[in-house]
């Protein structure tokens, strides 16, 4: 489809998902044409998104400056959950309506993921199996091992995804512990979680699951003065964002033993958004570190179901149809 023959452009800035088959053939089927891009940096997203009327994104970061370079856009429709990469409020400002995909699409994925994560690390897992693959068949290889039964489990949010790891915690016996500022205690009580603050979850969590947002005020909420209150035998999981953990400051606490372990599905250095990565971070040298690469939410269904959600977003509001999942209230400001 040539770009006159069009309705319009759709772009998306990035994707590791192989090909664009799904989303074109959904832009395609609307009458929009599609381009496919490998952004790595907001200039490369200012560079092929100026002139097109949405945008799908799933690492590549949409800022103001690209918001504010962008003459036609009308959507950007965040391949996932978390919109930390897209500047929401920049988005309003211009009328471009910002989307997500719902909860579910991967909440079963991150919750197994996060307990995998969990039980890989108090289990030693990985350290056992590095072992009997260098020929040590000991069960000392692993110790201490701790029983779970009895143990407290930290969540920081309650959110959809929390509360889903928290009933599949509970089947271990471990004693659940939830803090969010921004949900009602008795919500929390309702799922026989116990309510805390965040410095009784930080100093009370023998593991402690992170699951709460990116956001200004999560940013290093895991940094040094923080690891310095957990318990030397924590463990801390992340299958949140990278950028909520202080990776010099996590480097430390594993090192001089503030706390014991840690399973991360993110790295603060998010090598997702980075071209040529390679692993360079000291935590690679830990055997107490386990890292996945932002693999919770991954299971062909999903990715599929994030895949068409998107571009059925993006196709709807260029359409003229409300948006089944808009994060932002476009109705004050000025579009494009
Ligand atoms: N690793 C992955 O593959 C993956 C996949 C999906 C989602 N995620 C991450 O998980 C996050 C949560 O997803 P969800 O579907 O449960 O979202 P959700 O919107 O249902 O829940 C988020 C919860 O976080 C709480 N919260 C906000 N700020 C907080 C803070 N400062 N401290 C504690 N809690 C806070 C909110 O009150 C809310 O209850 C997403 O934002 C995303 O970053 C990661």
């Amino acid at each position: 489809m040539t770009r006159t023959e069009a309705r319009g452009t759709i772009l998306i800035a990035d994707f590791d998902f192989g090909d664009v088959d799904i989303e074109r053939a959904i832009a395609e089927g609307a009458g929009f044409e599609l381009l496919a891009a490998q952004c790595k940096s907001e200039d490369e997203v200012i560079e092929k998104g100026r002139d097109v009327d949405g945008v799908l994104t799933q690492y590549a970061r949409v800022g103001s400056r690209a918001i504010d370079a962008f003459t036609r856009c009308r959507v950007i429709a965040r391949y996932g959950t978390g919109v930390d990469i897209v500047d929401v409020a920049a988005a309003t400002r211009r009328g471009i309506q910002v989307t997500n995909a719902p909860n579910e699409w991967c909440a079963d994925e991150v919750a197994d993921h996060a307990v995998a994560l969990w039980l890989a690390a108090a289990r030693k897992i990985c350290v056992y199996d590095r072992a009997t693959r260098q020929g040590t068949w000991r069960w000392q290889s692993g110790e201490p091992i701790w029983r779970l039964r009895g143990r407290v489990f930290g969540l920081l949010s309650f959110g959809f995804i929390a509360r889903l790891i928290a009933e599949r915690a509970r089947v271990f016996g471990v004693e659940v512990w939830a803090h969010d500022p921004f949900l009602d205690e008795s919500e929390i009580r309702s799922c026989q979680v116990r309510p805390v603050s965040f410095d009784e979850l930080v100093e009370g969590a023998d593991y402690l699951v992170i699951q709460a947002p990116l956001t200004p005020q999560t940013h290093h909420t895991f940094d040094r003065a923080t690891f310095r209150r957990m318990k030397p035998t924590a463990i801390l999981i992340n299958t949140g964002r990278g950028p909520i953990v202080e990776d010099t400051a996590i480097y430390q606490a594993l090192t001089e033993g503030w706390i014991a372990g840690a399973a991360l599905d993110d790295l603060e250095e998010e090598p997702a958004k980075q071209r040529g990565w390679l692993p360079r971070s000291p935590l690679f040298t830990l055997p107490n570190v386990i890292v996945t690469p932002h693999a919770a939410y991954y299971s062909e269904q999903a990715i599929r179901t994030v895949r068409r959600f998107a571009a059925e977003e993006a196709v709807r509001v260029l359409t003229g149809q409300p948006a089944r999942c808009p994060v932002n209230d476009v109705t004050a400001g000025s579009r494009p």
